[in-house]
């Protein structure tokens, strides 16, 4: 029987990565779906005519457990979130709503359905359902260590990355307690052309395609100099596939390993159109962070040698790629009015 899988923050880049990539090992895949008419759902629904969807939000408890009820999944991902960094300034309290207390909501369900009480410490799980938490390298924050590994310190910079690590150490907990399969990847900064337009990543591949078909001149940016470790969204789905397919739950870091600068980024975005990123890119103040997170890089090794995972684009084909994408969605807008671009990624 194909096993079930349910995947919150469908609509979301990862969601859509993930679900391709679990149809394609033959699951039966549910995306969970908030709002009575998520203008997203078109866009994740075109690609997969076979998946699934089913109402909830990480804001309601009763609908988590209803949706953990119909699906009966075999495995559960918890991709759902608030995933701006910057909105967490503006709107701590509902990120730690979302991203803090909605991974609690998320194990409470999956312990309701499969019938766990909370006196039954490491006991078997009554149905075997596998959790998985997207934790963040924002939970490093200022590292205590480069690169960083799973025994890294966490301290986290903005309301988000403590709300991350809230979601990180509850679903810990939840294993420790109840003999809970969950699990927490600690994934670093992973792009496509499907990211949100909000991320530095995608922000200057539109900028680009953007100045190279002359609607506009000139990019703001804010800080130049922080360090990420970037790597391909869909590349990351596989991980998050594996880490629920081991004998032994167990967190894992997942990146590249090497990292680059914004400045990196612009550059070679700009260098593949036939541009000089210094004609164009100029520093907003605004767009600088109350407390940034200078450098960010995975240590690698226990992902490798364990889950045997290794990234397949490099970050110079990832900025190629998301350009050229972007050169054809800013196009096509062009062509139809906007009508084609919105709802596509
Ligand atoms: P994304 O594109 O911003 O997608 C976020 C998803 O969360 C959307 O589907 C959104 O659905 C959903 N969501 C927001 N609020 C919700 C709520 N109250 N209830 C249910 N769903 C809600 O993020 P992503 O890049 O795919 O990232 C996926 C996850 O990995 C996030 O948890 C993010 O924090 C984490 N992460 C991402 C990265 C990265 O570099 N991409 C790295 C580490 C960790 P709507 O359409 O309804 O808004
Ligand atoms: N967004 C944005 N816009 N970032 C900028 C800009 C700009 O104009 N200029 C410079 N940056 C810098 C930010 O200050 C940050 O240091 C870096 O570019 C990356 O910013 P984002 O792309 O917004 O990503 P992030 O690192 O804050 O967070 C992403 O990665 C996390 C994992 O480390 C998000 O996907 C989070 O959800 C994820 O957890």
């Amino acid at each position: 029987m194909a096993r079930r899988a349910l995947i919150t923050g469908i609509t979301g880049q990862d969601g859509s990565y993930l679900a391709e990539h679990l149809l394609g090992q033959g699951y039966q895949v549910w995306g969970l779906m908030r709002g009575q008419a998520n203008p997203r759902k078109t866009r994740v629904s075109r690609l997969m005519s076979e998946l699934s969807f089913v109402d909830g939000d990480l804001m309601d408890q009763a609908s988590l457990v209803s949706a953990v009820d119909l699906v009966q999944p075999d495995e559960v991902y918890n991709l759902g979130a608030i995933s701006f960094v910057p909105m967490s300034w503006q709107q701590a309290e509902l990120v730690t709503e979302v991203n803090a207390m909605g991974v609690l909501r998320v194990l409470e369900a999956i312990r309701m359905v499969s019938g766990l009480s909370s006196s039954r410490h490491n006991g078997e799980a009554a149905k075997n359902i596998r959790f998985y938490q997207a934790s963040s390298s924002e939970m490093f924050g200022k590292a205590a260590e480069t690169p960083q590994r799973e025994t890294t310190i966490f301290h986290p910079r903005s309301p988000y990355g403590v709300a991350k690590a809230y979601g990180h150490f509850i679903t810990r907990n939840y294993r420790e307690s109840f003999g809970m399969y969950a699990v927490g990847g600690i994934l670093f900064n992973h792009e496509s052309p499907r990211r949100g337009a909000e991320f530095v990543t995608r922000k200057i591949s539109l900028g680009v395609a953007k100045i190279k078909l002359g609607l506009q001149d000139r990019l703001a940016l804010g800080n130049l100099d922080a360090l990420r470790d970037w790597g391909f969204a869909g590349d990351y789905v596989r991980a998050m596939h594996l880490m629920l397919q081991q004998d032994e739950p167990a967190d894992y870091v997942v990146g590249t390993g090497e990292m680059h600068s914004v400045r990196d980024a612009a550059r070679i975005a700009f260098d593949h159109v036939g541009l000089n990123w210094e004609d164009h890119v100029h520093i907003d103040p605004a767009l600088v962070r109350p407390a940034e997170v200078e450098v960010l890089c995975a240590d690698t090794t226990r992902v490798r040698q364990e889950l045997r995972w290794a990234p397949q684009v490099d970050f110079a084909s990832l900025m190629t790629m998301m350009v050229d994408a972007d050169l054809k969605h800013v196009a096509a807008e062009q062509e139809y009015g906007g009508l084609l671009a919105a709802g596509s990624w």
